[in-house]
């Protein structure tokens, strides 16, 4: 019988448990072995993310003063919060598959790694906030929810609270556009103009169309995504239109029309050649936001150093103190051996 290469059976007993991992829909743990590809996609489908997270915080974070009330700042001022949030647990999800942070975001910066195409778009008016928070946020729950069950356990439980606030985040941006509708005539055409300037972009965060993504099946096969492309950018018009009707706003479609046999809205197609230029980072705001986001980076140098410096004086003190511990433990054994109380 011929003795197996030395590393051969072992891989593959551990790709056999991977598998039926999968399909018993169990999840994957760090420490758990996977493939390359697996590790590799995930680590760059969750640092794109997270840098949509933090990318995302700019449209928006403009406005924080020039919101028109106290109520409205200390919402706005949450929800920018929360987006950090939000791109710190995927920052510590990719960090557990062994990717570097401070790489993650020299890549962002360099131009090596992407984020969402929609956050290229500028924010004109304060009606662009509730929009975002209407569009992009549900969008993003759309594409978040079914995440919470995708098969590296990280990233599936980051997603159980990312979606929560993204809830959160829908509806003070749909409240706020309520707002804005019962106000003048003013406000209500800012309304109309945000949603014609995003409607479209919105449509295409889910990414090209099913046939033109090439990573899509890979993934799905790996239950990393769940649903295709195509699916979720239908589940977000169906859910979108009818909250339109009751804002009284019209999206700018003229395709957009019931399908009584399929029961679902046929909409029109996104302009996929807008898309394709924005991600190769020829978008109306790209250069600003990765030249913000360097600039917020070196200016929190100082802050990392002091970070990294207290911690390691923290470990220092805490070896100091575990030595001693050790020292009087031993100290009361040697006394109690000759007798002598401690
Ligand atoms: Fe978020
Ligand atoms: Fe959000």
């Amino acid at each position: 019988m011929p003795v197996p290469e030395s590393g051969a059976e072992p891989q593959t007993a551990a790709q056999t448990r991977f598998d039926h991992t999968l399909a018993r829909d169990q999840r994957i743990e760090p420490r758990d072995w996977m493939p390359e590809g697996y590790r590799a996609t995930l680590v760059r489908q969750i640092a794109q993310h997270a840098h949509s997270e933090i990318i995302g915080m700019q449209p928006e974070g403009e406005w924080i003063t020039r919101a028109p009330s106290l109520r409205r700042k200390a919402i706005l001022f949450a929800k920018v919060q929360d987006e950090a949030g939000h791109g710190l647990y995927l920052y510590s999800a990719a960090e557990t598959l062994g990717a570097d942070r401070a790489d993650l975001t020299e890549r962002l910066i360099s131009g090596r790694q992407k984020y969402s195409s929609i956050f290229n778009y500028p924010t004109l008016s304060y009606a662009d906030v509730g929009v975002i928070g209407w569009f992009v946020d549900g969008a993003a729950i759309c594409n978040q929810v079914p995440l919470c069950r995708s098969s590296y356990g990280p990233y599936a439980r980051a997603m159980v609270r990312i979606c929560k606030e993204e809830s959160f985040h829908q509806r003070q941006g749909y409240e706020l556009l309520l707002t804005m509708m019962r106000g003048s005539e003013k406000q209500r055409a800012q309304v109309q103009d945000a949603v014609d300037r995003w409607w479209w972009p919105s449509l295409m965060m889910f990414g090209p169309p099913d046939g033109n993504s090439p990573n899509s099946e890979r993934s799905m096969a790996w239950r990393i995504k769940r649903h295709s492309n195509d699916e979720l950018r239908q589940r977000f018009v169906d859910m979108t239109v009818p909250q339109a009707e009751r804002l009284g706003v019209t999206l700018p479609d003229p395709e957009l029309v019931w399908n009584e046999e399929r029961e679902v809205w046929d909409f029109g197609t996104p302009d996929w050649s807008e898309l394709q230029r924005v991600i190769s980072g020829d978008g109306p705001c790209n250069q600003a936001r990765v030249e913000r986001r360097r600039q917020a980076h070196e200016d929190g140098a100082w802050v990392r150093e002091a970070a990294a410096a207290h911690a390691a004086r923290q470990q220092d003190r805490q070896a100091a103190q575990d030595q001693q511990a050790a020292q009087d433990r031993q100290t009361a054994q040697t006394a109690q051996l000759k007798g002598v109380p401690a």
